[in-house]
């Protein structure tokens, strides 16, 4: 933990922590009762464990627009939204009135539908891809686009960024958030297991490394040269706050990535359609050889997707007589002399999720919506900003595109290792301060809010004037 300025003693935020949580479960009780009854039926009483956070998460009736409802009816202004998914806002009425249709009409056939080639065209367009497979869930956007990685190359193994969030397989469910005593080095990270339950050889596949930082990329690249089938990156960190690229970040990893053969991946689950119209990849201007989405391109419906260059993303048709490398395929990477990677699921392309993609991205988040989506949230971050700066909170406000925090920490974090310095206490104080005012921010100090292009600066305003309220208590 820093140190707060002297305005801000812990004994404050403790009090006004407690106090606030107090306030939370008088004014939910139906959400405790339900919590209840749902821990008799569900481990931990949620669907997904990310759901759930003490004292009792809320549970919840409806939403449209900007707005969601718990179960004892108080109403939030939602920057949440669903962990990001909802750039186009709760339930669009171009989006319901093409999920009308499409449920009316059979939801789910296992045929292809036309609707999923536009979608694929949309995303091709986009993300200057070739070719464009679709999926369920961010999940198995990463799972199959390291697949298709390894089936490109030949080769097995994988880096990831430390701190960085891809889904809950086990090739990436490693040193998500490793607690300090098992991260090791700071520039030569240990791979970590973020759960129970995985085989021990999974970890000597993944390759962790610090983000923002080249120099150890080069060396961790160096170390297992010929090895590395994939460089799995999110652009910008968002499962540790908003942490931006430092300048020239990315186009050193893309440098890398091609000098030792490897694919590179961009996992744009959660900065696809968001940051811009073509995602990180347009925002930044560095093109990867394959993109991961889910999440915002369905508004609200389960999708995913991973696109990218023909040459890789066509092993799914055959694999490559050799590798980008240079190296003949390696047999253990196809069991059975495979000759080409598989690619599979029920509910791939199904007609709901194709009508919500299209919906979506050819009706809602058009061009033209950017940049008033990064006006508000610029504006909205600096109204954060005024805030911490005139009651001297320890932290700092930040957005990527429509995405954004205040991080409690005074000193800007460029990696997982910085971000340990937190003040939760605090973060946990304004969590519930500002819901039991109506402003509903993602129940956890590592997740941020997203702008859709439903909200207005009015409301914005509101979390600003509220937060304000909270600073001003804070430091009384
Ligand atoms: C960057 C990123 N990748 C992948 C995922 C996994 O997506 P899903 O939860 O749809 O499986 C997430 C989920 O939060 C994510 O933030």
């Amino acid at each position: 933990m820093k140190t707060v300025p002297a305005s801000l003693d812990r004994r404050r935020i403790a009090e006004i922590r407690d106090r606030e949580e107090a306030a939370y479960r008088a004014r939910t009780p139906r959400s405790a009762e339900l919590h209840q009854r749902a821990k008799r039926a569900m481990p931990l009483g949620v669907a997904s464990s990310f759901q759930a956070y003490a004292p009792y998460p809320l549970f919840m009736t409806d939403a449209h627009g900007s707005h969601i409802t718990d179960a004892d009816g108080n109403q939030y202004l939602d920057l949440d939204m669903a962990f990001g998914v909802l750039a186009a806002g709760h339930s669009h009425p171009i989006l319901a009135e093409a999920l009308a249709h499409r449920i009316a009409n059979g939801t789910c056939y296992t045929f292809p539908v036309e609707d999923g080639i536009v979608l694929a065209e949309e995303i091709k367009r986009r993300f200057g891809a070739d070719l464009v497979r679709f999926s369920n869930s961010g999940t198995e956007a990463t799972m199959d686009a390291i697949r298709v990685a390894r089936g490109f190359t030949g080769r097995e193994k994988v880096v990831k960024f430390e701190g960085g969030y891809h889904g809950h397989h086990d090739d990436v469910l490693i040193s998500i958030q490793p607690p300090r005593e098992l991260m090791g080095p700071p520039d030569a990270p240990l791979a970590v297991p973020a759960t129970a339950g995985m085989p021990r050889s999974r970890l000597n596949e993944t390759v962790v490394a610090p983000y923002n930082n080249p120099e150890a990329l080069e060396q961790i690249l160096d170390r297992n040269r010929g090895e590395i089938a994939a460089i799995l990156i999110e652009p910008v960190q968002f499962n540790i706050g908003v942490v931006p690229p430092l300048p020239g970040f990315l186009e050193r990893v893309r440098e890398l990535a091609t000098a030792h053969g490897a694919v590179l991946i961009f996992d744009e689950v959660k900065t696809g359609v968001v940051l811009a119209y073509g995602g990180a990849t347009e925002h930044f201007g560095v093109q990867p050889d394959l993109i991961c989405l889910a999440k915002s391109i369905g508004g609200g419906v389960p999708i995913g997707a991973f696109a990218g260059r023909g040459e890789v993303m066509s092993v799914i048709e055959k694999l490559p007589e050799s590798t980008g490398a240079g190296t003949a395929m390696a047999q253990t990477t196809i069991p059975g002399g495979a000759t080409r990677v598989a690619h599979l699921g029920t509910f791939n392309g199904n007609p709901l999720s194709m009508a919500a993609g299209v919906a979506v991205l050819t009706r809602i988040l058009t061009r033209d919506v950017y940049p008033q989506l990064h006006a508000m949230a610029d504006r909205l971050t600096a109204g954060c900003q005024s805030v911490v700066d005139e009651f001297g909170l320890p932290g700092y406000a930040v957005n990527a595109g429509p995405k954004g925090c205040v991080m409690f920490t005074p000193e800007r974090v460029t990696n997982y290792r910085d971000f340990i310095g937190l003040d939760g206490e605090l973060w946990e104080a304004s969590f519930f301060y500002l819901a039991n005012r109506g402003i509903l921010l993602p129940p956890g100090p590592d997740d941020q809010w997203t702008l859709s292009v439903q909200h207005t600066d009015e409301e914005l305003d509101r979390y600003v004037s509220t937060f304000r309220d909270f600073a001003s208590e804070m430091s009384a």
